[in-house]
């Protein structure tokens, strides 16, 4: 039995590179796609938020001298590739979705209006949130963390290269431990990177619990079941 009825799952657009550096690897993407089929299967409700950072990321664009306002629209648009790119993936498994974006193209995709992607979401179709907020300055992380809370999903969850919430960066250092809870205070006094504190703080304030774990190897699956995967990112109990 599925533990949660919809949920919002943020996709980091890294992530979709796969090995390569840059852009979007197919077999990468019908990988990540393949466990998102399963949740889909289980007959939960499933909205997403891709970022973009594959193809364009806004912040290091300004830090390069870009204005940060137009380093950030073209994240956006990045990430109406991603989701265009992830929509084809998850249909050639058979499952219908829809791209909703925050900036209207409407000869590629839907407009974002809240109403219709819930409406989506009951008829059981994959929904994906593109455009981020449509706002510069604003990241991807916080697009799921406003999605997810406007959607009224249950939960957040960022599915992400690593297996959890770490105390220093596992990549670089052996002995990081990994946090099973950590409170909303916590990755924000400690800055412990689960996303940025704007979305942070929009999820704290909503007392939206969001749980960071591996995209891979069945893990937001086994989240799905109840199973104790990840580091669950919530409020003081
Ligand atoms: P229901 O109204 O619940 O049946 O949803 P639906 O999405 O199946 O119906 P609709 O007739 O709205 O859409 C049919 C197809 O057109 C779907 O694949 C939509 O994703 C697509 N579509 C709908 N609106 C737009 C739009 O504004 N732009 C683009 N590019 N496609 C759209």
């Amino acid at each position: 039995m599925p533990q949660y009825k919809r949920i919002l799952l943020k996709l980091s657009g890294e992530a979709l590179a796969g090995e390569q550096k840059y852009g979007i690897d197919p077999v990468t993407v019908s990988k990540i796609c393949g466990e998102v089929a399963e949740v889909v299967r289980m007959g939960v409700q499933v909205a997403m938020v891709i970022g973009g950072g594959n193809i364009f990321r806004g912040m290091a664009g300004a830090a390069r001298g870009m204005d940060r306002s137009s380093a950030d629209y073209m994240g956006m648009l990045a990430t109406v590739m991603n989701a265009v790119a992830v929509q084809d993936a998850m249909e050639t498994l058979g499952h219908p979705t829809r791209v909703l974006s925050a900036i209207t193209m409407q000869e590629i995709c839907e407009p974002y209006i809240k109403r219709r992607a819930e409406r989506h979401l009951e008829k059981g179709r994959v929904v994906i949130c593109a455009g981020g907020t449509g706002n510069p300055y604003f990241t991807t992380d916080t697009a799921a963390a406003l999605r997810g809370m406007e959607l009224k999903c249950d939960i957040i969850i960022k599915a992400t290269k690593v297996d959890g919430v770490y105390d220093k960066d596992p990549v670089k250092y052996g002995d990081a431990v990994k946090y099973n809870t950590v409170s909303f205070e916590e990755a924000l006094g400690k800055r412990l990177g689960v996303m940025d504190a704007t979305a942070i703080s929009l999820a704290m304030e909503n007392n939206m619990p969001i749980v960071v774990c591996n995209m891979f190897g069945g893990d937001i699956a086994r989240l799905i079941k109840g199973e104790n995967v990840g580091t669950i990112v919530q409020g003081e109990s």
